[in-house]
């Protein structure tokens, strides 16, 4: 499998501290079934870490995993916080779409705000060719609150991705089952990790994966887990999900 979001480059967010860490992590996405992994740190400033930093930093774990026997493939990308400027900064070659191919864009919210300008940003970013990918809205208070909320922007061509602790728990009951209903919706095209450390998320990727496959059956499962990281990390299209559904 390839999972699309994860926090394994040392010391530029808040994900692995040291590289000893992003090791452990490796390790255990491998013991995942994880042989791809999209390195996505936060950029919330507009300029840091920027696109070369992000560059250097996987290119030296990379070696280092590879040094070590550890056969996980690293690709590039990131994961921004959602702000007017990301149109003009993409069309500037600043931003780090999902492995470099110009297709994919991971955008993120804060947990308790989608601001007014987000369907006109996306919109900018549809014309440039860039489908912006939402990650995990189903920790957004204003999405859990309102689904059609997610609908909308999903509808005019945004993509969804779920987080796997979502779905086994790990943050609240509320969460989970926002996540069910996500799943059930249509709504979802990516299962990932988010992974921050060596344990936490990653480590419920397993029986997220179990969970998916319960609730959507083997097709839909795989396409979700497999056929369109496949499709992100290639830069192709990636179908629109015949089941969703308006909430009501
Ligand atoms: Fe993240």
């Amino acid at each position: 499998m390839i999972d699309i979001h994860s926090h394994i480059l040392p010391g530029l967010d808040d994900g692995a501290a040291t590289i000893e860490e992003a090791i452990a992590m490796a390790s255990c996405a491998i013991a995942d079934g994880i042989k791809q992994m999209v390195v996505t740190p936060h950029v919330k400033s507009r300029t840091y870490p920027s696109k070369e930093a992000i560059l250097d930093k996987m290119a030296n774990l990379q070696d280092v995993l590879q040094k070590k026997g550890i056969n996980l493939l690293l690709l590039p990308g990131a994961e921004y916080r959602i702000d007017p400027e990301l149109p003009r900064q993409l069309a500037k070659g600043e931003l780090l779409t999902i492995n470099n191919k110009g297709r994919y864009l991971l955008v993120e919210f804060s947990d308790v705000s989608v601001p007014d300008y987000t369907a006109d940003l996306f919109f900018k970013l549809l014309q440039l060719g860039v489908t912006p990918i939402i990650a995990h809205p189903e920790r957004s208070s204003i999405f859990i609150e309102d689904h059609n909320s997610l609908y909308e922007l999903l509808s005019n061509g945004a993509l969804a991705q779920l987080t796997s602790g979502s779905l086994t728990g790990y943050f609240s009951p509320e969460i989970a089952s926002t996540a069910r209903s996500f799943l059930e919706k249509g709504y979802v095209q990516f299962i990932a990790s988010d992974a921050h450390s060596r344990s936490g998320q990653l480590l419920h990727f397993k029986p997220a994966v179990r969970e998916v496959m319960r609730l959507l059956g083997e097709e839909q499962g795989r396409r979700l887990l497999i056929k369109n990281p496949q499709c992100a990390v290639r830069g192709e299209l990636i179908e629109a999900c015949e089941l969703m559904k308006k909430a009501i």
